[in-house]
């Protein structure tokens, strides 16, 4: 199947071992040689289901598929709404009607290609369709390069709440493209730089200093996403089923995804985390648990960015909504509390403390 090219050298190389094991390969250009690593990582595939967000159609599916071809594959595409409310049963059934009409077998491969909702979703119906098939990330947000492509959640959202359907299922390849990004609006860029302030404040000063602001992040752009990758994988490989070390990547997730819930999803996920992890930073300092200062160059961080710190909702709201979200299903939740920039912890509360918590934490 692979054909005789010779194949670009790879720049950057995380492997991630968890599920089969697969590597996450990050560098300029690499969308173009789609086809070799498809080839490498599914030998017998015949078919490619390419499932391709809208936005990201236009400038990369081509180079993508016409690789995927030159490499021995025959592509069918299946173009998907972005935004979350697309992230439905109606959605993903229209995906699994396509993988059988199209006649998908268990040795071909599904191709994500787009953000994070594209990825989430078309990850579930590859872990699904046919009890399971190959599936790989072709992430071209910023945010789904550094997060949602990596480490093997797939969900759709129930009318219930977010992610509520899914499956641990990790992709066989992960390529990330930084110059996919150059078209990005710069609202979704820096929707996805919350998402590496995240892995600063959860893992290391050292790299939360070196994020001045969302031009100098794309200055560096292959070395940001390596760097949270690298950070992202060594929490997966400790706890792929979520269990202990990775709930830690929820840090602002418990008030962000309530944000979202509120807005319509009119909020982007990033801007809510932004938000949730200002909250919960500025209430860990209230409580104890976090120096004021470092409360204070998390909230000076996410505005250097543009991004909020801070929301115009209610705690009694917040708090509804947080619970009705499926982590608090429980009489208990767990929130991520910095304890100082590069270390957070997971501490238990019951549900009923949790608008005290939201309520400290708002300005
Ligand atoms: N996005 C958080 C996780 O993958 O666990």
């Amino acid at each position: 199947m692979a054909s005789n090219r010779k194949k670009k050298k790879t720049l950057r190389t995380v492997h991630v071992n968890a599920g089969a094991g697969y590597d996450i390969l990050i560098d300029p250009g690499i969308l173009a040689y789609t086809g070799e690593y498809a080839a490498q990582v599914c030998p017998d595939a015949e078919k490619a289901a390419v499932l391709c967000d809208r936005n990201a159609f236009f400038p990369h599916a081509e180079p993508v598929e016409g690789d995927l071809y030159d490499a021995g594959f025959s592509c069918v595409q299946l173009l998907l709404e972005p935004g979350e409310e697309h992230k439905d049963l109606a959605a993903y059934s229209e995906i699994l009607a396509f993988l059988a009409d199209q006649r998908i077998t268990r040795d071909d491969v599904v191709v994500a290609m787009g953000g994070g909702v594209t990825g989430d979703m078309a990850g579930f119906a590859a872990a699904t369709y046919l009890r399971g098939l190959a599936y790989i990330q072709i992430p071209t947000t910023l945010l789904a390069m550094v997060d949602s492509s990596v480490g093997g959640k797939t969900a759709i959202d129930l009318p219930a709440g977010k992610n509520m359907a899914g499956a641990f299922c990790q992709p066989a390849l992960v390529l990330c493209d930084p110059d996919v990004l150059k078209t990005l609006p710069e609202r979704y860029f820096v929707d996805g730089c919350a998402e590496v302030i995240k892995y600063g404040v959860l893992y290391s000063r050292e790299f939360f200093d070196e994020l001045k602001d969302a031009a100098a992040v794309k200055k560096n752009l292959a070395s940001v996403i390596e760097t949270c990758v690298t950070m992202k994988r060594d929490a997966v490989e400790q706890d792929e089923f979520d269990r202990g070390e990775r709930k830690k990547l929820n840090l602002g997730h418990t008030v962000g995804h309530a944000i979202e819930h509120l807005s319509g999803y009119k909020e982007g996920h990033g801007h809510a985390v932004a938000a949730g992890m200002a909250i919960i930073a500025r209430a860990a300092a209230k409580k104890g648990y976090l120096s004021r200062e470092d409360a204070r160059a998390i909230e000076e961080k996410l505005e250097a960015f543009g991004l909020p710190a801070g929301t115009d909702f209610s705690a009694e709201e917040l708090a509804k909504a947080a619970m009705a979200d499926k982590k608090a299903s429980q009489r208990a939740i767990d929130l991520i509390v910095p304890r100082e920039i590069g270390a957070c912890d997971i501490v238990r509360i019951d549900i009923a403390e949790l608008q005290d918590w939201i309520e400290a934490g708002l300005k």
